[in-house]
């Protein structure tokens, strides 16, 4: 943990991220279930964890189970656990996620999976925090915290019957909704810093400098798979940067965006711009001066295109074979 973070591991400071620390702030302590809504990769299990930090139960244990991540036959005895003999193959007695969370809290990711003949038995313990093992007789008192979390839209799985509407009522109690990370273009620089200063850390690497036309355009690309998507880009910027200045692959940013970021032309234009110089130097194998080289193909003197490179930190992706480095 890094003390200058507030909120373990949360990085940024945009209004929107700052409203939505607030509401966990007032609902951690709380015992109220609550509901993480959000794109994918937006940080709804990090949101999930810091709510359990700053619970009464944060001494006690956080458990998390995947609802998509496991066949819907063996999530029941997952979360309720089984008697011994309770169906074939139960061999033992099993103890469930929500006996195991009991004084802690139980993590319920992508929630809206939940097969709908379990979806009783859940609101159940929700409602009365008791619940029987499968195959067994006799009711089992808990104390579980649930914090649930999809990027589902519950309310319509509701209107075609597919999620219970008592049990949807009964996880809505405090929606919270992590926004994406195109709605806080000003959460981009910090994060990238801190995955950054992650990754050059890890593979021993001195990184200085984050170009800032870099920047401009990573906080106009529209992340479609948010935060994590950032990371992952970031530790193979990291892994491609041989000096102290970061390299971002920016083709990925380009090659992705086509469709989604026509809403901004200006950085439409940017990327198309530097996409193009990108296929360029691959077709000339990254020759950028002489005759066939892509300067002349380009149209462009030498120093002018090596300039360009600079500033938009275009350089030869690792799948390349190196024998001809740019210049
Ligand atoms: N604000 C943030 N600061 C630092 N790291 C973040 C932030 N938000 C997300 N991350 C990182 O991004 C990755 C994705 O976050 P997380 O797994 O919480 O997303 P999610 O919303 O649960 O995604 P999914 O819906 O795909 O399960 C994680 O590695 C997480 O640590
Ligand atoms: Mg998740």
């Amino acid at each position: 943990m890094d003390d200058t973070e507030p909120f373990e591991g949360i990085v940024g400071d945009s209004p929107p991220l700052r409203d939505l620390l607030q509401q966990v702030e007032i609902v951690a302590p709380t015992d109220a279930t609550v509901l993480v809504l959000g794109e994918t990769g937006t940080g709804k299990e990090l949101i999930a964890r810091a709510i359990h930090h700053r619970s009464r139960q944060r001494e006690h244990r956080f458990l998390t189970m995947n609802c998509a991540a496991i066949p819907s036959g063996l999530l029941e005895s997952e979360l309720f656990g089984h008697e011994r003999g309770a169906f074939t193959g139960a061999i033992g007695q099993k103890i469930g996620l929500f006996e195991i969370a009991s004084g802690g809290t139980l993590f319920l990711d992508e929630v809206g999976e939940i097969p709908l003949e379990l979806q009783p038995k859940l609101l159940r313990v929700l409602q009365d925090q008791e619940f029987v093992r499968i195959g067994g007789t006799r009711t089992i008192k808990v104390d579980v915290r649930l914090v649930a979390a999809t990027n589902r839209d519950l309310a319509q799985m509701v209107e075609a019957h597919r999620f219970r509407a008592d049990l949807y009522y009964r996880l809505n109690v405090f929606p919270i909704r992590v926004p994406s990370l195109r709605e806080r273009p000003g959460d981009v620089e910090p994060l990238v810093r801190h995955f950054v200063q992650r990754f050059a850390a890890r593979m021993r690497r001195h990184i200085e400098e984050v170009p800032t036309e870099t920047l401009d355009v990573m906080r106009r690309y529209p992340w479609p798979g948010n935060v994590r998507e950032l990371e992952n880009l970031i530790e193979r910027a990291v892994i491609l940067s041989p000096g102290p200045r970061l390299m971002i692959p920016l083709e990925h940013l380009a090659r992705r965006s086509t469709t989604l970021v026509q809403a901004d032309s200006a950085a439409t234009l940017e990327l198309v711009k530097r996409t193009h110089v990108v296929r360029i130097l691959e077709e000339t194998n990254w020759t950028v001066g002489g005759p066939r080289g892509a300067a002349t193909r380009l149209g462009m003197k030498r120093t002018t295109l090596q300039s360009f490179m600079k500033r938009y930190a275009i350089a030869r992706s690792q799948s390349a074979p190196d024998s001809q480095g740019p210049g």
